[in-house]
């Protein structure tokens, strides 16, 4: 081999390593999505990760959940303590800046869960509920910790045309909430982008989170 091909093989060799160090906590293609599943063993903490590969136990109900103020929930939305009062001091700082932001959805239990994902399935097909929708046992909405909401256009479907969307996306964090789903970064999360539901992790995660634009998954891998 002469010194110059030498030299590209050696430059091959640093690209495959510099490629395999930034990709390797990333399941590039959704391959591992549904498998390895592991039982989460914390699921009280405010941190706690819930996604395609750590399952709640389907009996688990938090203990402190408290029903929002119909000023900035539909009817008997729940969320635990500390999350549902950053919530409802999100939403009344929106409602003073003009804004309208109310929980369409929070708590849900396994059982409901499981009615929404076979629902999506029998309307959509298995495909598109997966992208959707999360298996009973794989929802954040079971840890009281998630939250769907609507602005003035009153959609959670269409929250991302709605004024108050520009404002939360860039203000959810001093509150603690995160966006959870964000766009570009369904192959990590492993569902679609969904501009309408946030998750509360305490304002100290949620900045790290907002600045360095990660998602729960890349937070973890980076600091945990
Ligand atoms: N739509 C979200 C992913 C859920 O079902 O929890
Ligand atoms: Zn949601």
């Amino acid at each position: 081999m002469n010194e110059k091909k030498f030299r590209y093989a050696i430059y091959i060799v640093l690209a495959i390593l510099i490629l395999l160090f930034y990709t390797k906590d990333i399941d590039l293609f959704g391959q591992n999505f549904y498998e390895n599943i592991k039982q989460i063993d914390n699921p009280d903490a405010i941190m706690v990760l819930v996604n395609k590969n750590y399952q709640l136990n389907n009996n688990y109900v938090p203990n402190d959940l408290e029903i929002i103020s119909t000023s900035y929930a539909y009817e008997n939305k729940s969320l635990r303590k500390e999350a549902k009062e950053a919530f409802e001091q999100l939403s009344e700082d929106a409602k003073n800046l003009g804004y309208k932001i109310v929980a369409t959805s929070a708590y849900r239990d396994y059982d409901y869960q499981k009615k929404l994902f076979e629902e999506y399935t029998n309307e959509k097909g298995e495909a598109y509920a997966l992208e959707c929708s999360a298996k009973p046992g794989h929802s954040e909405h079971q840890t009281g910790l998630a939250v769907d909401v609507a602005g003035s256009n009153d959609d959670y479907d269409e929250f991302e045309s709605s004024i108050e969307f520009p404002w939360l996306k860039e203000n959810a964090h001093l509150y603690g909430f995160i966006l959870r789903y964000p766009k570009g970064k369904e192959h990590i999360t492993g569902f679609k982008y969904e501009p309408w539901h946030y998750r509360y992790v305490g304002m100290e995660v949620a900045t790290i989170i907002y600045n360095e634009n990660l998602t729960l998954e890349e937070y973890y891998n980076k600091y945990l």
